[in-house]
């Protein structure tokens, strides 16, 4: 034997170890394509349930052959839901759309994804394949009253405007009484008067004709609400917008069997609509009594096997949600929104965390926990919600961050911290003071004054970005009753906006005071608000728009709206005691 130069030692060395090397990366290899299989295989094995309850809530309008039934969760005791079954069998229109071919064929391509594929492109409406994705999109709503039609309208266009679709509603009611206002008489729009049929008719083409101007105009979908559209009507509309506008059209038919549901429709409509404000009691639900009658006497329910549009039936306010040729992006995320949506009647409570000590600094941002007033604040709010979360079952909701964790921490109810109600991200600016900002980066405190909706911070969020992050949370928000979101100003500003109907632009500057509770109470689709002002002192930390939002504005008009906070007050000597002696 021979023994190595020492050269050739090292080389040999060298080999070995590449080799050593080229040797466990084979191995990782080995165990990376090995787990991805046992990934690969499980993932199938548990996706097919997963995959297709996704086609039936959402997404599934793309398989638009032909019918399928959505029947989604509903806080309701199971008597009601086994009534409105057998209500539900007994009526033979609904159980021939139910039972309709069409039904059982959307399940079979169900089973198999690449029929599904071939299946549904071939049965999607002609028509509505020949326009584009980006068409402007009527929505139709068909239905009695007192089904939930307006309601439906308003919320729907709340959420797809939150989205980014400018949405509007066109309410033929509306239009009716404009015309009964000239006549000044009730009598015009009692059901048994040929006149007011008439101005009726008169009402929804004029609602119509608005609704396509608007979508003309660039607004993206278009709501038109109104009560009495047979079947002609809705061929002729159906091909007024395929055919001479280029639209694209949906028909939602808004159907309620639920007695217990229909009662309360029936109160609200008494109770909110303008039409019974100046009647008493009696004449009122007398003369709504008529209309139902009358209508339900000439109602047409759409029938899939005889009319060629595309629609989604909603039963008792979302409970079940059915879908008939329905293709297109925006379509499916109504789809969506409907089969989620519960109209229930909801109480709502928000508030921001108490004063924190950042607060008291006038720092924007931080993770600080709470002044010695704001856990006086947290004593305070869990003693006026303790009482009612001993009565009902409440749940709260609160951010990631400390301080409201902390304020939250004595109300004897169930707690979540959710990340998405985390405080804007200020990005670089986080922990300053307004004054710093001016000081460091006064071009881009001037351009978050500009606009302060889309500003986004270095680093960080703009409004616009915490309003993408929130849909989650509100969407599960509307869906709930009695939640405490102890939350942040940004953050609240948004969710309140939301419910509130507020203006986008006006979002950044909504006032929403430090130790303070806001009770949502919802009616119809419009929520009332209280401002329970808790008697605990705070700094106020709101900051208006300056006037002067010029990048080369001095720093005095910048900073002349910026709340006083404890280290700028002349009085206050426990921080800059030196200062303030000189
Ligand atoms: C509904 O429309 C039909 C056809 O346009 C009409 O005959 C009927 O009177 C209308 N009913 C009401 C209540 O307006
Ligand atoms: C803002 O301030 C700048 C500089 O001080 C001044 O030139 C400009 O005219 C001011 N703009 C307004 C709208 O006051």
């Amino acid at each position: 034997m021979r023994f190595l130069s020492k050269t050739e030692g090292s080389r040999l060395m060298a080999l070995l170890s590449i080799q050593g090397d080229i040797y466990v990366y084979f191995w990782l290899l080995y165990c990376k394509i090995y787990s991805a299989i046992i990934w690969l295989f499980g993932n199938h094995c548990r996706g097919t349930d997963k995959v297709r309850s996704v086609i039936t809530a959402g997404s599934g309008v793309q398989s638009s052959g032909g019918i399928h039934r959505v029947r989604t969760r509903r806080r309701r005791p199971q008597q009601h839901r086994s009534k409105h079954i057998v209500a539900l069998a007994r009526r033979p229109s609904l159980r021939r759309i139910v039972m309709a071919p069409g039904a059982s064929a959307a399940h079979a391509m169900m089973e198999d994804k690449d029929k599904t594929l071939h299946g549904a492109l071939a049965a999607v409406s002609m028509h509505t394949r020949r326009i584009s994705q980006f068409a402007p999109l009527l929505i139709v709503l068909v239905g009695l009253p007192a089904r939930g039609k307006s309601q439906l309208a308003h919320r729907l266009a709340r959420h797809l405007n939150w989205n980014g679709e400018s949405t509007k509603v066109f309410d033929c009611s509306h239009y009716r009484r404009r015309h009964m206002a000239l006549y000044g008489s009730h009598d015009i729009f009692r059901a048994d008067n040929q006149q007011g049929s008439a101005i009726r008719r008169q009402s929804a083409r004029e609602a119509v004709q608005d609704a396509v101007l608007c979508l003309k105009d660039g607004h993206s979908v278009a709501i038109f609400d109104g009560t009495n559209i047979t079947r002609e009507q809705r061929q002729e509309l159906n091909e007024y917008c395929l055919n001479e506008m280029g639209f694209r059209i949906l028909f939602i038919e808004c159907v309620c069997e639920d007695q217990e549901l229909l009662e309360r429709n029936i109160i609200e409509i008494l109770h909110y609509s303008a039409d019974y404000k100046d009647m008493s009691e009696e004449e009122a639900v007398d003369d709504l009594r008529k209309k139902l009658e009358h209508y339900m006497r000439q109602y047409e329910p759409i029938d899939a096997g005889v009319e060629d549009i595309s629609f989604v039936r909603v039963e008792n306010m979302g409970e079940t949600v059915t879908a008939h040729k329905v293709a297109g992006q925006k379509e499916s995320g109504i789809l969506g929104y409907l089969s989620g949506m519960r109209a229930l009647p909801q109480t709502l409570y928000f508030t921001r965390h108490g004063e924190s000590e950042y607060n008291v600094l006038g720092r924007i941002g931080g993770d600080a926990s709470l002044s010695a007033r704001g856990q006086i604040y947290a004593h305070a709010l869990a003693e006026h919600m303790n009482p009612l979360v001993g009565r009902e079952s409440f749940s709260v909701w609160t951010s990631e961050l400390r301080r409201t964790k902390q304020t939250a921490a004595d109300i004897r109810a169930p707690k979540r911290a959710v990340r998405a109600l985390n405080e804007l991200d200020a990005g670089i600016c986080e922990g300053l003071t307004y004054e710093e900002m001016q000081e460091r980066f006064p071009q881009e405190f001037a351009w978050r004054d500009q606009d302060k909706l889309r500003y986004r911070y270095p680093w960080g969020e703009s409004y616009i970005d915490i309003m993408t992050r929130l849909r989650p949370v509100l969407s599960a928000l509307e869906d709930e009753h009695n939640v405490i979101v102890v939350g942040h100003q940004a953050v609240l500003r948004c969710m309140l906006g939301y419910f509130l109907d507020a203006k986008l632009d006006e979002l950044p500057y909504m006032h929403v005071p430090l130790h303070t509770i806001v009770k949502l109470t919802s009616y119809g689709y419009k929520y009332k608000v209280e401002m329970i002002k808790m008697p605990i002192e705070c700094v106020d930390t709101h900051r208006m728009q300056p006037k002067n939002c010029s990048i080369t504005r001095t720093t005095a008009d910048a900073l002349v709206t910026v709340p006083s906070h404890y280290d700028t007050l002349p009085s206050n000597l426990w921080q800059n005691s030196a200062e303030a002696q000189l």
